[in-house]
């Protein structure tokens, strides 16, 4: 019997996911592929630190096994009022803050609250694929607001303002950014804050990557007394523990509604992991060494993977300033507007496996690719050789 599934899970895209299926099918063949497509360190030769392991195991061993409260263990709530103040000089108020099961599931809460048929969401283009997959599922228009590729993927402010109508609802900033690499200018972030703020609109901000910043990271939610933001953060990346699944989203204070509405949807599903927020509290009471050795690592294969994927005939490259991601333009004619193609073709011809730019955005997203610049030198030396003769070979 034929089941009826819902048009709202049609909605549902990701392309980073979607690709992996005919590369799964080359695999089954025998066929090795250098992944570059999947944004997840711990593939690769980065590891979550032992102390935060250790605390995850002590933390089973000790029978947290419980639910926890559905809000999220106080003490790790009072924590990130710590660093946040400490790393970013940004107010947070532990009652206003929700441990979620990674920023994946505060976007869950926070659209599901805030999106009704029809509303807008202004979200950067090109923009990392669950806002907008979160934003139509709950029936609402994810907007893209333009980056300009040639500022290093730099918001274009008057852009930005001319698409604020009656239905836009928030503004997404997601800086460090995914999948540019790019990393905001201050004056840029204040210019975003100061327009959210002469709209009355809250900022929703994703920082996942903000100590993966080559720069110094800047948050929006430091730079007005009174903007409304939701700040939204977790232990994949900058922790490296991604598959844990611990994130978090703190509001501001002005949002009694919204928290209300987010806190309702978080005790539906009991609660976050627990004995990963034990972990994250380790982590964030830990030492920060790891954070600087991932850097120097990332930044030492970000500066090779810039300049060899500039080399190649037929690309070009903005230089990322944080993130482990690179947005390369595909210049050839035959690709130029056919970037899903050109990912295909190339895993099919040369086992290298990115994600097309389409994937990101179709405005602005086109036309480019994201590959990770996670693995070592030597690996990404093979990746671009085979770039280099694919595109050589393509007429
Ligand atoms: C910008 C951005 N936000 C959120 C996430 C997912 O975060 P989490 O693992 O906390 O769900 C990712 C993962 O790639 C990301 O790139």
């Amino acid at each position: 019997m034929a089941l009826n599934v819902t048009r709202r899970s049609e909605t549902i895209e990701y392309a980073i996911r979607d690709l992996v299926v005919p590369a799964q099918k080359l695999e089954a063949k025998g066929k090795k592929i250098i992944k570059l497509n999947i944004g997840d360190p711990n593939r690769f030769d980065f590891d979550t630190p032992d102390f935060i392991k250790n605390a995850y195991a002590h933390a089973l061993k000790n029978r947290r096994n419980y639910y926890e409260d559905s809000q999220g263990l106080k003490e790790l709530r009072e924590a990130l009022v710590q660093r946040e103040k400490k790393f970013n000089r940004v107010k947070l108020n532990a009652d206003k803050i929700i441990i979620t099961n990674g920023v994946s599931e505060a976007l869950l809460f926070l659209f599901g609250a805030l999106v009704e048929q029809g509303d807008n969401i202004l979200i950067p283009g090109p923009s990392y694929p669950p806002y907008t997959s979160f934003v139509k599922y709950f029936g609402g228009n994810p907007i893209e607001y333009r980056c300009i590729e040639s500022e290093g993927w730099q918001p274009d402010i008057d852009y930005l303002e001319k698409k604020i109508t009656k239905r836009t609802k928030a503004i997404v900033i997601i800086n460090p950014n995914n999948p540019t690499g790019a990393v905001y200018s201050k004056k840029t972030l204040q210019q975003i804050v100061d327009v959210a703020a002469a709209y009355n609109l809250p900022i929703i901000s994703d920082e996942i990557y903000d100590q993966m910043n080559y720069k110094k990271h800047v948050s929006p939610c430091s730079l007005s007394k009174d903007a409304k933001f939701i700040q939204l953060n977790g232990i994949s990346k900058v922790y490296l523990a991604p598959g844990w699944r611990i994130g978090y989203m703190a509001l501001s204070n002005n949002f009694e509604e919204l928290f209300d509405a987010c806190i309702r949807q978080a005790r539906i599903r009991l609660c976050a992991n627990t004995p990963g927020q034990y972990a994250y509290l380790a982590a964030l009471k830990g030492p920060t060494t790891h954070i600087k050795k991932t850097k120097r690592k990332l930044r030492k294969r970000r500066d090779y993977a810039h300049k060899r994927l500039n080399e190649i005939e037929g690309l070009s490259t903005a230089k990322p300033e944080g993130t482990f991601y690179i947005f390369p333009k595909i210049e050839h004619p035959k690709y130029a507007r056919n970037d899903k193609k050109f990912v295909l073709d190339l895993l099919h011809k040369k086992y290298v496996l990115f994600v097309n730019g389409s994937g990101f955005g179709k405005k602005f997203g086109t036309g480019h690719f994201r590959g990770v610049f996670l693995p070592k030198v030597e690996i990404l030396g093979e990746a671009f050789d085979r770039v280099e003769e694919f595109l050589k070979a393509t007429k």
